[in-house]
């Protein structure tokens, strides 16, 4: 009892209520920093506000990826309605594996054939990006190289004995490894220096790293869908803070002037 006299007569109650609001905008603030994650994807070049971009990469991800991998958590509709695709051109350019546009993706590649075929199931890709990042799943889709000792004809600098065989050669062409011998005696150790392009794909070196990125973007967005929605609400949470901001202001200055 005493202590919360001692607290209410130290402060004036005016003061505190704006202590209060001030702790509630440094709060939001501060959460809105944190949910837009930034970090990720850096050198992947990721950027989910590019429309088009995104839309790129659904069509490469229909196109190229979902012959084995579903996307289970995604609805059609909400990909037309995040990525400003119109309904017809949604069933016609995306909609290959399904009936109704509130259907997910999904795929008729059952996972124990996929598990026969493979030796290991190709994984579901909606939360792929949040597990390995955009950084690393750019690198993957690039780091495709020639090895005979493979039964696909190809390893990955990204993960070693990779399972998938390398679907996007034909947009790439081959490459291989090149690696170096450092360290001595014992202690030697393979690194990778560089690849070098064996035959020529339909794309130049730089439009490939292009559907990469776009392939990329795309699986950033599959896994958190939220976040297009997120970016245009914080703009106006971002808006009334400032507003808000002012009115705090001068009603302190209101509050404060028969003082001095
Ligand atoms: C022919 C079937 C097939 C196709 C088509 C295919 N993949 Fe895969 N993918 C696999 C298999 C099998 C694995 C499991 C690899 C492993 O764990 O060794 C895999 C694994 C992956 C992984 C996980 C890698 C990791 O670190 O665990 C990613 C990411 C991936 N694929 C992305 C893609 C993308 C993007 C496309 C389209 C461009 C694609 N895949 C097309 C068969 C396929």
């Amino acid at each position: 009892m005493v202590k919360s006299k001692v607290m209410t007569t130290s402060i004036p109650p005016c003061q505190r209520l704006l202590q209060v609001a001030m702790l509630a905008v440094l709060a939001l603030a501060s959460g809105l920093a944190a949910a837009s994650g930034g970090a990720r994807g850096e050198h992947a070049g990721a950027d989910i506000r590019d429309v088009a971009s995104l839309q790129r990469g659904a069509r490469n991800f229909v196109s190229y990826c979902m012959g084995c991998h579903s996307a289970q958590y995604v609805r059609y509709n909400r990909l037309g309605q995040d990525l400003q695709i119109p309904e017809d051109q949604l069933v016609r350019d995306l909609m290959f594996a399904a009936q109704k546009p509130q259907e997910t993706m999904t795929i008729a590649m059952r996972p124990d054939d996929a598990q026969r075929w493979f030796g290991v199931a190709p994984p579901d890709l909606s939360l792929i990006a949040r597990n390995r990042g955009a950084d690393y799943l750019y690198s993957f889709l690039r780091g495709f190289y020639l090895d005979p000792a493979r039964p696909t004809g190809v390893n990955n600098l990204m993960l070693a004995n990779a399972a998938m065989p390398h679907v996007l050669w034909e947009l790439q062409g081959t490459q291989e490894a090149v690696f170096e011998e450092k360290g001595t005696g014992e202690a030697v150790q393979k690194v990778f220096k560089e690849f070098r392009q064996v035959t020529p794909g339909k794309l130049s070196p730089g439009e490939f790293d292009g559907f990469v990125r776009d392939t990329v973007n795309f699986l950033v967005y599959v896994s958190e869908p939220m976040q297009l929605e997120r970016q245009r609400l914080g703009v106006w949470v971002l808006a009334f803070l400032f507003v808000f901001g002012i009115l705090a202001y001068l009603l302190k200055r209101e509050i404060w002037k028969d003082v001095k």
